[in-house]
């Protein structure tokens, strides 16, 4: 198992690359995919990186290292991957809502791709047929998930082809004779309980009979890792338990065989990222000590947009007094990545790092209130490299159209 970086180190860090700064140590995404390696060995199993969660393209070539195949939520991810050394066969391109246009693109590249609505099922019947196989995302109608806005399964999203509807797929499939290889769904992030899993199975195991090209079953991402202390991990063992027993009971008694499918992206590489920041004001109100940090929710969103928790410790003095501080950053609307979190004591100018930042950290920064991108460093052997500049003045000029209308 890597030691995580130690609190000097980080503090070393920040000093070295300046702040907001983040951090991957890239040791825990391969411990991660081992954990998963391991528990699944008895089944037939591919783990396809949900890179949504974090796209730098040095992580990229990495997972691409390790062997996994990379699951993309966009074109623009199927470019990065191929970019990134991934063969078009390790590609799965699993998107929502995209043009039919993008869908040609994605064949065009030689992609795997799971389409998620009637019409583009129609459109890509007539326009391919029989000559390109195709996977289909289906919407199971289940409830899971760790909050309403990460749930993607139940009966009122938009994800996925209703499965109330596999007979209007069926007749799309019959109709333009198409090679359906895979089915697919995925019904949430942070799932905690390996039964939501079986359940999704059970769903798919009714429909199945009326797809004879069959090959896989692709049962999305969603693994849940702990956020806060004493919060706990997914059972992967367990899970990995009762889908080779889910699956071996159906080959006995239908024989057929498929293969799993994963795509995990906060299990792989949620735990690998840090995120530091700086204090730069202390304020003593009647409700609160704020500790305001150089930073925001255009930085890490997740406690803004999810109420997620993040763990927070302050690195430059560890042996501080503890006491309770709210954290919130600079932008200017309500901020706020902690109410009334107990920390060693904090001073202006001291470096607090968020934990759990690797997955849909970064990659949900953005620039409001002209703010600049942070850095992002990776840790390997040991040795920190910068694998990302922080932004300039100049990069929020970059695309803008001076015009000379006035
Ligand atoms: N597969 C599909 C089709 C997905 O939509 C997702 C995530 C995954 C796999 C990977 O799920 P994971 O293993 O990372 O839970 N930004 C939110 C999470 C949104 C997940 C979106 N889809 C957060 O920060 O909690």
């Amino acid at each position: 198992m890597p030691e995580q970086p130690s609190h000097e180190y980080l503090l070393q860090l920040a000093q070295e690359f300046g702040t907001p700064l983040y951090v991957y140590h890239i040791e825990k995404i391969a411990e991660q995919y081992q954990k998963l390696k391991t528990a699944f060995q008895k089944s037939d199993v591919v783990f396809f990186y949900a890179c949504k969660a974090l796209t730098n393209v040095n992580i990229l070539k990495y997972f691409k290292f390790l062997g996994t195949n990379i699951d993309c939520s966009s074109i623009n991810e199927v470019k990065l991957a191929l970019y990134s050394g991934f063969q078009s066969s390790e590609i799965l391109y699993t998107a929502n809502g995209i043009s039919f246009s993008e869908i040609e693109e994605a064949q065009g590249l030689g992609v795997n791709i799971n389409i998620d609505s009637l019409s583009n099922l129609e459109k890509f019947g007539k326009r391919f047929g029989h000559s390109y196989p195709v996977g289909i995302r289906l919407r199971p109608d289940i409830m899971a998930g760790g909050n309403l806005k990460i749930s993607t399964g139940h009966n009122k999203s938009k994800f996925g082809i209703p499965v109330a509807q596999a007979g209007k797929i069926l007749e799309l499939v019959n109709r333009h004779d198409l090679v359906v290889r895979t089915l697919h769904i995925h019904t949430g992030s942070d799932i905690d309980d390996a039964e939501i899993f079986i359940k999704g199975i059970e769903v798919l195991f009714e429909i199945i009979p009326g797809f004879k090209d069959l090959q896989s079953i692709d049962l999305g991402g969603g693994f849940k890792v702990p956020y806060k202390m004493g919060d706990k991990e997914i059972d992967i063992q367990r899970l990995a338990e009762k889908i080779f027993e889910t699956f071996t009971n159906y080959e006995k008694t239908n024989g057929r065989q498929f293969r799993i499918w994963f795509e995990p992206g906060k299990f792989l590489v949620s735990q690998c990222g840090y995120f530091i920041t700086q204090v730069n004001v202390l304020k003593e109100t009647e409700a609160t000590t704020f500790a305001g940090v150089n930073s925001g929710f255009n930085h890490l969103i997740r406690p803004m947009f999810y109420d997620a928790y993040h763990h927070i410790e302050n690195i430059s003095n560890t042996g501080g007094e503890k006491r309770k501080y709210s954290v919130v950053g600079n932008i200017c609307e309500t901020d706020t990545f902690a109410w009334e979190r107990t920390l060693s004591e904090v001073r202006e100018g001291d470096y607090l790092v968020f934990h759990n930042a690797g997955a849909y950290g970064f990659e949900m920064s953005s620039n409001y209130n002209s703010r600049l991108k942070p850095a992002e460093v990776l840790i390997i052997d040991g040795k920190a490299q910068l694998i990302r500049k922080r932004e300039e003045f100049s990069d929020l000029l970059r695309n803008q159209v001076i015009t000379d209308f006035l």
